[in-house]
């Protein structure tokens, strides 16, 4: 895996320097561009962008609304490389699978990780249209370090303390100050999907000490806290979990268009601050 892990890198690194030539430098931020962070791409200075298909043993991405590409780029001054569709687990993913490329961009050089998604509102204060801070998770989608433990990555029993990292989120919360955002806060519960949960599972998710409910990015945030990279994490509430309104991959879609703006200028903000 280790090794796999590491070819992969050194052949992306080797494709992007060819594309890119002397723009191209090794990114130091990550970037998972979920809902709502699409329209980040528009304010990346693209150096140079790779398909996931052309990259040997890359998952490729198969939902809807999600292309898969790798870009290279400057991004408010800094190098960055973000991954245009991710890997949900409930696509068949094995859960390796959906943290490949996280362990990859540890090889490319990346110190940080920005993650953003969607989810449904459970705490009763949250609105559609509201983004998220993620303060912290809770992981309900199979652990993607369960197996033989990768020493080279991290250790066998890391600590998840802070696995959305305090100081990154003091500078979302002077970027949103600054530039009139409001921000909720909040734990995220990834839960394995496909189905939207239930008017119980909602409460459950509540219950248990959830604000948030979605799909994806614990995994990621495991595996990026296992190789010791901070994370910062937001979330736009797409839909009220608790309300007579079905949830639908469209509104997903809409609501998360609807706080594109918001949210780059949130992560943008943030990147150049660091
Ligand atoms: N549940 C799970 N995932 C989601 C939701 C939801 O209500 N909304 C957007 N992603």
């Amino acid at each position: 895996m280790l090794e796999q892990i590491k070819k992969t890198a050194s052949f992306i690194l080797a494709e992007a320097a060819k594309i890119g030539g002397s723009d191209f430098g090794t990114p130091e931020v990550g970037i998972i561009l979920g809902t709502g962070l699409g329209g980040l791409v528009g304010s990346i200075d693209i150096s140079a962008s790779i398909d996931y298909k052309d990259i040997p043993d890359f998952p490729v991405s198969t939902v809807e609304g999600h292309s898969g590409r790798l870009i290279f780029g400057l991004l408010g001054g800094r190098r960055v490389v973000a991954m245009q569709g991710r890997f949900h687990y409930y696509e068949g993913y094995e859960p390796w699978q959906v943290v490949f490329p996280v362990r990859v961009m540890k090889f490319l050089g990346v110190r940080t990780l920005f993650v953003s998604n969607a989810s449904g509102g459970i705490n009763p204060t949250f609105r559609t249209g509201d983004i998220m801070v993620i303060t912290d998770h809770i992981n309900l989608i199979p652990n993607p370090l369960v197996g033989p433990n990768i020493a080279e990555l991290g250790p066998r029993f890391p600590d998840m303390h802070g696995c959305y990292d305090p100081h990154l989120r003091e500078i979302a919360a002077q970027v949103a100050a600054a530039e009139g955002i409001e921000l909720k806060y909040g734990v995220y519960v990834g839960g394995t999907g496909p189905t939207f949960e239930t008017q119980a599972e909602y409460r459950y998710f509540g219950a248990i000490g959830g604000d948030t409910a979605g799909m994806s990015t614990t995994p990621e945030v495991i595996a990026a806290r296992h190789m010791g990279i901070p994370v910062f994490g937001a979330s736009i509430i797409t839909n009220v979990g608790l309300s007579d309104e079905a949830g639908d991959h469209e509104d997903v879609q809409k609501q998360g268009a609807a706080a594109e703006k918001k949210m780059t200028t949130l992560f943008t903000e943030i990147i150049k601050r660091l």
